[in-house]
């Protein structure tokens, strides 16, 4: 029934028998005697009441759906409000329901075409680095050669520092590429990639240790793409804010998936608001039909875990 009827019937049922009794039986004198205003009160009271009620039950799942609304997140998809209530509000949840269907499709869309275009832009921006600007200072270095060769004795330090600023730059630039590129990942598969990770965050003030097992299903290239992306924003955090001198990068299979942990015992997120990085990480979670939760570590730190079920990311 909807909420409308509800109540008109609950109202008119109260007002059609008060007025039966008024024309009947009850009568209300002026003054009032005290056993004729009790009635009158208690009559009030019961209809009152009975309204409040239907009201309540009635208006019950609009504030669940409000709530709901309030908190719903499309990185956290699959959320939806219980159908219920009276015909308006079913109808009304209904149709959020499917909103939201729709919304998280156009979101994950969305998400993978803009991810899809920033791998290929990355790939781009390595390739450019690496064939031109790469080519011109090797280039370089080689002049930088034959000059130091034929370079009088007064010069040849110079030249030297320059050869050696020369070859700082090259490394950088490569380096610089591999990020942009992880290339290990499509030459060597995702545990190198994952171990060349690691080392490549451990410094002198943080070592990162890494735990990547044999024997893991096979997972698609996307997946890897994922795995990868998100162990390399997972550590860059660590190094940028956790403060911690130790992490550690661990793959494996957990029950009928594939698990990923980067763990840190650095300070703690302590409530700061999730940024462009870790909305990248839902997003491509989301993409390959993996969970992901970032949260407090066992002791202290944070814990940052990719689940990518099996049968959603595997070959
Ligand atoms: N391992 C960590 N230890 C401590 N704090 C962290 C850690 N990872 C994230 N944080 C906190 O969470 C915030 C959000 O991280 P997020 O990666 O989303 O954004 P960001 O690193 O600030 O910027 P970017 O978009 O460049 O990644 C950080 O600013 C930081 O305060
Ligand atoms: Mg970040």
């Amino acid at each position: 029934m909807s909420l409308f009827w509800r109540i008109f019937s609950l109202n008119a049922v109260g007002l059609v028998v008060a007025a039966a009794l008024l024309l009947g039986p009850v009568t209300v004198s002026t003054p009032v005697l005290p056993a004729e205003a009790l009635v009158v009160v208690v009559g009030l009271a019961l209809l009152l009441a009975a309204n409040a009620v239907v009201l309540r039950i009635g208006l019950a799942p609009l504030q669940r759906l409000g709530r709901d609304m309030a908190t719903a997140d499309l990185l956290r998809p699959g959320a939806r409000t219980p159908v219920a209530g009276p015909t308006e509000t079913a109808e009304l949840i209904t149709t959020y329901n499917t909103m939201l269907d729709r919304l998280e499709a156009e979101r994950a869309a969305g998400a993978a075409r803009a991810l899809s275009a920033q791998e290929r832009e990355r790939r781009r921006i390595a390739r450019e680095l690496h064939d031109e600007v790469g080519q011109t200072l090797t280039a370089v270095l080689l002049q930088l050669k034959r000059v130091a060769d034929r370079a009088p004795e007064e010069l040849r330090e110079e030249v030297g520092q320059a050869q050696e600023a020369t070859r700082a730059g090259l490394d950088e630039i490569r380096r610089i590429a591999r990020r942009l590129r992880p290339g290990v990942l499509e030459e060597l598969g995702l545990p190198s990639a994952l171990r060349s990770l690691a080392a490549e965050f451990s410094t002198h003030g943080l070592t990162v240790r890494h735990d990547v097992r044999g024997g893991l299903p096979p997972l698609t290239e996307e997946s890897e793409l994922v795995v990868y992306r998100v162990a390399q924003e997972g550590l860059t955090n660590t190094a940028r804010h956790a403060g911690a001198d130790r992490a550690e990068v661990r793959l494996r299979l957990v029950g009928d998936g594939v698990e990923l942990l980067v763990r840190d015992n650095g300070k703690g997120l302590g409530g700061a608001p999730e940024g462009a990085g870790t909305q990248g990480m839902h997003e491509r979670a989301l993409l390959v039909g993996g969970v992901l939760s970032v949260g407090p570590g066992p002791d202290r730190g944070t814990d940052i875990r990719l689940r990518i079920p099996v049968s959603a990311g595997a070959r």
